[in-house]
């Protein structure tokens, strides 16, 4: 075949050097493997011809130099799922012996890693992440060098995050100490949902940098000092609750250098009417937020039910760092210069900012209203409406993210748009763009869009 060939992230197979031939790396967590795996192992590199095994870096044995079409099968010899080597996820857990075979071990790192490496070896998230889990300070896992590290103490397990030991190497920063297992699997499991909520795809080192190590200690509920305080127990919070919390959908302006942006946001309200005040809280990731940070003001355009879906995912789910959000799109400049949205926009207000308040990734920015209008008559969107009657979704980055429920019954497979996180449900189809419930999404026609944010079909994976 001709062509240089890529990984193929479908078969956990990395492409290697002479672009045609590729590496699978069967997955052994934390490097344990049975006599029967390991002859497994040699068995297939074996028939199929392998260049060679390869042990990795993260404990794991690469079988390289295998051709593109014996993929599938080595993959069924192995008696193995495609392993999860390559692409944005947690790609391996490296732990060390621990208290389980090293007489220098102080906390059970197997027992720990090998709960880790259930619960998010494969796990998708905006950047690459790897574990490290170390039962002593001497750190054979090389816990201060992982996106999250955990190193065994007398009193417990230290949790540091943020190291990597990439091209520009960065050491980890203690998150918490003295904690017991349940607590540590606690907290990484807070620190992962959190990075879930970042949507540029940089390593957690990065994102502690720009946030701040002390920012995320408090969004993890963990004090400034050492173990964690007023831990909350989530199994006291059910998510479902928020959802009966009601918002309206608004665009939020700003201006930088005489460039205006914007961006969808739900969490506006009007803080006092005398002054007249209104606040909304803002990622601080997005470039809105870096456009009202560098001016001091915005403006809240408030969008009627009419909006259609397409104009809602130009704003809230790209970024004005990658495209100009106001091409063909009608506005004007406030008396503040921010951008004042014309199309679909009932009513605007701008602000000063007076204060800003921040709360883990967001700041809540609080301005001193400007100027206010009417722009048309017609029913502001509420947040129920855009849920219930829109269908509509908002990205992992939005302060009231909901989670779809993907366990639900359903006939036929689930589907997600990779793009906007819009769920196809074959039982209840796409009435409005034409789908009948029933249908199976293998059945939709290929021009069919996704009815949130309108790309292709081709933008769905199966859930
Ligand atoms: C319905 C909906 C509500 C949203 N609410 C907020 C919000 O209140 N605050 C926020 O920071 N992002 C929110 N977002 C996400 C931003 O609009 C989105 O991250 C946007 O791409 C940021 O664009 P920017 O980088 O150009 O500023 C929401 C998105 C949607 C679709
Ligand atoms: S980190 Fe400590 S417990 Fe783990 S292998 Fe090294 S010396 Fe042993």
């Amino acid at each position: 075949m001709s062509g240089k060939k890529k990984d193929r992230l479908d078969k956990g197979a990395i492409v290697q050097k002479d672009r045609e031939t590729f590496a699978i790396v069967p997955h052994l967590p934390g490097g344990l493997c049975s006599p029967e795996i390991l002859h497994k192992i040699a068995d297939s590199a074996e028939k199929y011809n392998a260049a060679a095994i390869k042990a990795t870096g993260a404990q794991r044995l690469a079988i390289v130099g295998i051709k593109e079409e014996d993929l599938d099968n080595i993959w069924q010899d192995l008696g193995m799922k495609p392993a999860a080597a390559v692409g944005m996820c947690v790609r391996s857990i490296k732990f060390c012996p621990g208290t389980t075979f090293c007489r220098l071990g102080q906390q059970d790192a197997v027992g720990i890693g090998m709960k880790l490496d259930e619960l998010y070896h494969g796990c998708e998230l905006p950047s690459k992440f790897k574990i490290g889990v170390s039962g002593c300070t001497n750190c054979c896992a090389e816990s201060w060098v992982k996106d999250i590290g955990l190193i065994g103490t007398k009193k417990g397990w230290k949790v540091v995050a943020g190291g990597n030991a990439a091209s520009r190497p960065m050491i980890a920063q203690v998150l918490a100490e003295g904690l017991t297992d349940d607590e540590a699997l606690d907290l990484i499991k807070r620190t992962i949902e959190r990075f879930k909520k970042y949507t540029k795809p940089m390593r957690l080192g990065k994102l502690i940098l720009e946030v701040g190590i002390d920012a995320l200690k408090r969004e993890l509920g963990v004090e400034t000092g050492t173990a964690l305080s007023e831990k909350i127990d989530t199994s006291k919070i059910n998510e479902k609750s928020f959802s009966n919390i009601n918002y309206g959908v608004y665009i939020a302006g700003s201006v930088k250098n005489g460039k205006s942006n914007g961006q969808i946001a739900n969490t506006v309200f009007q803080v006092s009417d005398d002054p007249p005040t209104i606040a909304v809280s803002i990622n601080k990731n997005n470039l809105t937020h870096e456009y009202i940070k560098e001016s001091g003001v915005f403006s809240i355009s408030i969008l009627s039910e009419e909006t259609p879906m397409p104009f809602i995912a130009n704003f809230g789910f790209k970024s004005g760092r990658d495209i100009n959000k106001f091409e063909n799109i009608e506005y004007k400049s406030g008396i503040t210069g921010a951008p004042i949205i014309l199309d679909n926009a009932l009513s605007f207000v701008e602000a000063k900012v007076v204060s800003e308040i921040s709360v883990g990734f967001y700041t809540i920015f609080v301005g001193q209203i400007q100027s206010a209008d009417v722009i048309r008559q017609g029913s502001p969107m509420t947040y129920a409406y855009y849920h219930n009657v829109k269908k509509g979704t908002e990205p992992p980055s939005a302060p009231t993210h909901r989670k779809e429920d993907l366990n639900k019954k359903t006939k036929g497979d689930i589907y997600r748009c990779e793009v906007c996180g819009y769920i196809y449900d074959p039982a209840e189809g796409d009435p409005d763009g034409g789908i009948e419930p029933g249908t199976d999404f293998k059945d939709i026609p290929d021009n069919w869009e996704c009815p949130v944010c309108g790309v292709k079909k081709s933008n769905f994976v199966k859930v």
